[in-house]
Parts: C-alpha cells; structure tokens; sequence
C-alpha cells in the first residue's frame, strides 16, 4: 500500500511491456565525467528510478559505452546563450541520451525532467527538451517554529528535528530536498516569519547549517526570518534602531558568523513591523532604512535581503487592501541591490479569491517577489480538498497594465516588465512531518504545481495536474482524467460554499469554522464584519470612489473592469461594491438569489466530488484512495455547514426567504 512518502517520485514498475523493454534499451549505463555532489545526486536519483520503474540496476561510467545506449550528464559551455545558469538541455544523438546543463544544478534539473517523461511513459526515442527557470529565486517558506510547531501547518509538526540537530541529521531530509530539486525549487527559508531570535544564535546557526549540507547538493539555498529586534533581545543593545551604528556593527558580525558557519548562505526573509512584529518603524524609521541596514550586511556575501510587505494597521476607518501600497510606493526606488520586497498575491491574506496586489507594477524599480500560500490556512486545512494552481495562474496571468496592456502580473514577477536585476517567488510550505508529508494526498499537488509554475509560470493548471496525477496516483487513462478534472473544478467548488462573488475573510479564529457574524476582536480589523459589511440594506464593500477608493491604486484599465457593479465580473463583485440584496445581476437573478445558489451549488458539488473519486477506486493504490475518500466525506459535512451558516447569518439581515428549490436550513 501506498503510504505517500514518495510523493510524485514514485518510480513505480512501469507496467506497459513495450515501453518498458524501450526505456531498458535506451538507459544502459549514466555516464558522467566531473564529480560532484550534485552530479552524484543526479546519477543516484537516475539509478533509484530506473531500478524502480524497470527493475534493473544502470552502472555509472565515466565514459559513454560504445555500441551501448545510455544516458550523458554533460557541462555546456558557458558560452551557449540559449539556456540560463539553471536550464538543461536534453536531447538523442546517436543513440544515447544527452542532459547537458551549464551547471550541476541544471543537469540535475535536466535529470528529474528526463525521468518526469518517463513516469509519463512518454517516448524518448527522439526526445528534445531546453528549458530554463524565468524566476531565479525558487522558493519554500516554512512558517515553523523552534520548538517544533508550525503555524498554518496542518500535516503534523516541522519537518526539523532542531532538538537532534545538529548531529542528528534525519534521512527524510534528503527526501525533502530531492522533492524540492525535481520541480526546481532552489531556496528554502526553515523558519517561520513571526521569527524567534534563538535562530541567530551559534546553537542554532550549526543546526541551520547541518541542514543547509544536506540541501547544497540539490541545488538549494538555506535562508532564514529574522526577528527584527535581535540586537536588542541577544546582542543586549539598548536599541534595534537600523540607522545606530552599533546596530549596524551588530547585523555585520552576525552575518559575518552566519557565513563562516553556512558560505553559501543565501540570505534573510524580514516580517517587519507587521501583525505586532518589531521593525524599523519603532525607530521613527522605514522599510527601507531597515531593509538596506542588512542588505549592507549581506553584500559582501551576495546574501539577499527579502523584506515583506504584509502590513496594515488596526484603524477601523481605513481600509486594509489599501494599506501595503500606501506604505511601500513612496519607497521605490529607496532599497539596495540586494533587497527584494515581497509581496503576498492579494492585498489582504491569501483569501480564496482575491484581486492581485496593487504593489505589482507600481514599484518598477525595487523587485518584487511574489508569496503565495501552499499551505491551505483559509482553503479548509489539510481536510478539504482545494487544487490551488488556478490561484496562483490567476494571479499570475492578471494584467496590471503598468506598461501598456499584457504587463502581468508574471511579467512583473519575472522581471521582464521592469528589467528587475533579481527576481523571486515563493510558497508557504504545507509540508510537516506526516508520513505522506502533506496531511492530504492531494495537498502534494499544490506543493508540485508551486515549483513548476515558478519554473515555468507559462504551464498550464491541467498540465501540472495531469503530470502530477500520472506521477502519483494512477497511469490509468480515464481515471487520471477524472482526477485532473475534478482538481480542476474544486477551487471553484470551495469558493461556492466559502466566499463567493467576492466576500471574504468570513472566519473564525483559527481560519477554519464559519464565523461570518463575528464583530468582536481584539482589532477591529480581525472581524469578519469589517471585511463583508453584511447589513439590512446589503452585503459587500464598497471600494469604489464613494467608498474606500482602493481601486484607485490600479491603472485605469483595470479599474475600469471592475469599478461599476453593473459590469464588474461576479467573482469579484462584492471585493469592491456594496450591494442591495435585490439587486439584479448581469445573470438575471438578484444578489440574494445568486449567494443562495452559490452557497447550496457549493455543497452539493462536494457531492459530485466523492461521485468522481468513488469512480477511481479500482484505478489506484486503495489505502491512498481510502484517505481521500474520508476526506471528502468531512468535506462535504462541512461545506453544509458553511451553506448553512452563511445562508442563515445572512437571512436574518436580508430578511428573504430561501428561493426555490433551496430548501431552508433548521
Ligand atoms: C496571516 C497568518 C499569520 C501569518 C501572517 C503573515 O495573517 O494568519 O499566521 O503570520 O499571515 O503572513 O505574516
């Protein structure tokens, strides 16, 4: 039975006699010539999975076997213009298999790509990839805490054994980075941003840097989040103040330590003044100040400073969306080189459904990089089942219209709109220490289509499902079809029953129960009323030029979309306009009419969703099948709940009945 620890690395025997007896001819031996560890990573890999899928053990060589055919890990020369410093090449010339790359890294990238044909069963024969990654900084950030804890983490607790650290070095780390390299991950941040201090320290800087030997071979980088006022909590300063020169003499040292411990160090992830964390701001300072105080730091190394830009401020009367742009615009322009601002996807905190971030393309000299969320916080945990790479394409392929129409948001994050000299893109790791990594089977998708769209953000959503489904769940045609549809469909599913036509935030204190009716926090801002603004005459709000004016932080074509609620799209509706419960909508029905359907379509789709899963059953390991299956079984439990909830919260302000045939909830 299938207990999940191989992900989508399953190298499973590969059952089809033809192709197999082809794949075996075609990879007699992995020649390589230059020894490295990243080489080494890339022939091992190779072996472990033609072992497994065609039962037989490749030699390595040294030098192609003549009238054999193999594969050839080669180096290209710097020279060759047509791949990056990441990017491979493969290719059949005379019978045998080229993966070239500039650098180990690319061969090794090369390699999971050759080997993700193969777990395809696609033919080789003449075989011809080149690809490079359109995003340099490839990363995972895990929010995990030293004592083992992750916040938002729903799949058990950190992968990191800090207590065994750092001579106890777990084997599933290796997993985790081999993991990581197949999709192109090349950065990981090991803690969480809400940072403990303790992480600078020596203890903890030798236990980083175990980790970081395990992961150097695959190609990836270690980083950590800082807490802003460690000069102050470990350094026993009297001030973190950013502009005090022994502050400043403080980050130099500890970064100088840091690299003496990890030289390839790759750099420091900043939450500042934000949700309560300290920042230069406490210092009558800015982002900047504080920002490029480390990026001083860090030069010397070619250490990255990533400073975020989650900020808002607990003010009743202001609008939140609005906040991030309001504090971060007047800085473009004002950060080092090294300083790469990060910026969550959506203006609030990666709702089911939100607009893009009117940082992108308004900060055209200061790069930006994008933060999605893997982890599932407001997508129903590790429970339901949400396939998020139709959020992140959503985002991705949202025109800003900063340069004239098609500036996406892609085009920003790539740096090609604004010539960004460094560019970076991460995902909040849902990885913990579950046997099958992820808590929900199907949770790994999300992790899988993270990496492969930062490589290559052109793939589509339904090629990444199918690739993933194939790799992990089943061969078989139809049933692979079925899953990859049912993927497709179950981010809209969930925002149905959750937050449709644009609501959001309607949770309660963990993000998981429905709590739409909560007015009472310790910030006004962390209700749910603040974000819905339900009341007798209507639902939503209004962030037109009569209301917060948040639409004003977008170019005019795009405000144009979305700034008259009779043309505004529905899922993005109540995002910015107040509307009567009986208004008519484009579709005809009246918003009241419309969120009933929504919330009642939302749920019976779960319905439809065990249907599908149900068909696959006798197509796939049935021990996974099985936990899927209880997962959506809880799903379709709780996505009445949800309907319900809503429907009655919502009732006792729009004062109408149910319409036909939506039958009332006790
Ligand atoms: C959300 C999340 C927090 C997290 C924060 C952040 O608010 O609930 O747990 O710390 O985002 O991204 O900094």
């Amino acid at each position: 039975a299938d207990d999940g620890y191989r992900l989508w690395l399953k190298y499973d025997e590969i059952k089809d006699a033809v192709i197999k007896k082809q794949y075996t001819g075609q990879t007699r031996f992995i020649a390589l010539s230059g020894s490295s560890k990243t080489l080494e990573a890339a022939a091992g890999e190779l072996q472990i999975a033609l072992k497994g899928m065609l039962g037989v053990n490749v030699p390595t060589v040294k030098k192609p076997v003549a009238g054999s055919s193999g594969i050839i890990l080669e180096i290209l020369p710097a020279s060759n213009q047509r791949i990056g410093d990441e990017g491979y090449v493969i290719s059949r010339q005379s019978g045998n298999i080229h993966i070239a790359g500039k650098t180990d890294a690319g061969i090794l990238y090369g390699t999971f790509a050759l080997l993700r044909q193969m777990q395809q069963n696609l033919p080789l024969t003449h075989i011809s990839i080149e690809s490079s990654p359109k995003i340099q900084l490839r990363m995972l950030n895990h929010w995990d805490n030293p004592e083992g804890t992750i916040e938002r983490g729903y799949a058990g607790s950190s992968l990191w054994k800090w207590y065994d650290l750092p001579e106890g070095v777990d084997p599933r780390y290796r997993d985790y980075a081999r993991a990581n390299a197949s999709i192109g991950i090349n950065g990981t941040v090991v803690n969480n941003v809400n940072a403990s201090a303790r992480f600078l320290t020596a203890e903890y800087l030798h236990k980083v840097a175990a980790l970081a030997n395990v992961f150097r071979a695959y190609g990836i980088k270690t980083y950590l989040s800082v807490y802003f006022a460690a000069p102050k909590t470990l350094g026993g300063l009297k001030t973190s103040d950013p502009l005090d020169p022994q502050v400043q003499a403080w980050w130099n040292a500890k970064v100088k330590e840091i690299y003496s411990i990890i030289p390839d160090f790759g750099g420091l992830l900043v939450k500042a003044n934000s949700e309560g964390e300290p920042g230069p701001q406490d210092y009558g300072r800015t982002h900047a100040d504080g920002a490029n105080m480390l990026a001083e730091a860090l030069r010397p190394y070619k250490g990255v400073v990533i400073w975020r830009a989650f900020v808002y401020k607990a003010d009743p009367n202001a609008d939140r969306f609005k906040a991030a742009y309001e504090e971060f615009t007047p800085l473009d322009g004002k950060f080092e080189k090294n300083v790469i601002v990060q910026v969550k996807n959506g203006p609030i905190d990666f709702q089911p459904r939100e607009p893009f971030s009117p940082l992108f393309g308004n900060m055209p000299k200061t790069p930006l990089g994008m933060e999605f969320q893997i982890t599932q916080e407001y997508l129903g945990f590790a429970t339901h089942l949400v396939y998020e790479a139709p959020i992140f394409k959503e985002c991705l392929d949202s025109d800003t219209y900063a340069n004239g129409k098609g500036s996406t948001v892609a085009k920003v994050v790539d740096g090609s709109l604004h010539q960004y000299p460094i560019t970076a893109i991460a995902g909040v790791a849902n990885t913990g220490s579950n046997r099958n990594w992820t808590g929900n089977p199907m949770a790994a998708a999300n992790w899988y289509a993270f990496g492969r769209l930062a490589w290559d953000h052109t793939l589509s959503a339904q090629n990444i499902a199918k690739e993933w489904v194939k790799m992990t769940l089943t061969s078989e045609e139809q049933s692979s079809n079925r899953i990859v549809n049912l993927m497709l469909k179950s981010r809209e599913i969930y925002v149905d029953y959750n937050t449709p036509l644009g609501l959001s935030r309607p949770w309660s204190g963990v993000h998981y129960a429905p709590e739409p009716w909560q007015n009472r926090s310790s910030r006004p801002d962390w209700t749910a009323l603040y974000y819905h603004r339900a009341d007798s005459a209507g639902i939503g709000f209004n962030r037109t030029i009569t209301g917060s004016d948040a639409l004003s932080q977008y170019r005019p074509e795009v405000r144009k979309q979305w700034e008259n609620p009779e043309t505004c799209p529905l899922p993005y509706l109540l995002w910015f306009h107040h509307v009567s419960w009986d208004k008519k909508l484009s579709n005809g029905k009246s918003l009241w009419q419309e969120l009933c359907t929504r919330f009642y379509t939302g749920a019976d789709s779960v319905k439809w969703m065990q249907n599908e899963w149900s068909a696959v059953k006798n197509n796939m390991d049935p021990e996974m099948h099985a936990d899927v299956a209880a997962r959506l079984e809880k799903q379709q439990r709780e996505a009445i709940w949800w309907r319900d909830a809503w429907v009655l919260y919502l009732q006792s302000l729009s004062k109408q009945p149910l319409p036909a045939p939506f039958k009332q909830p006790e």
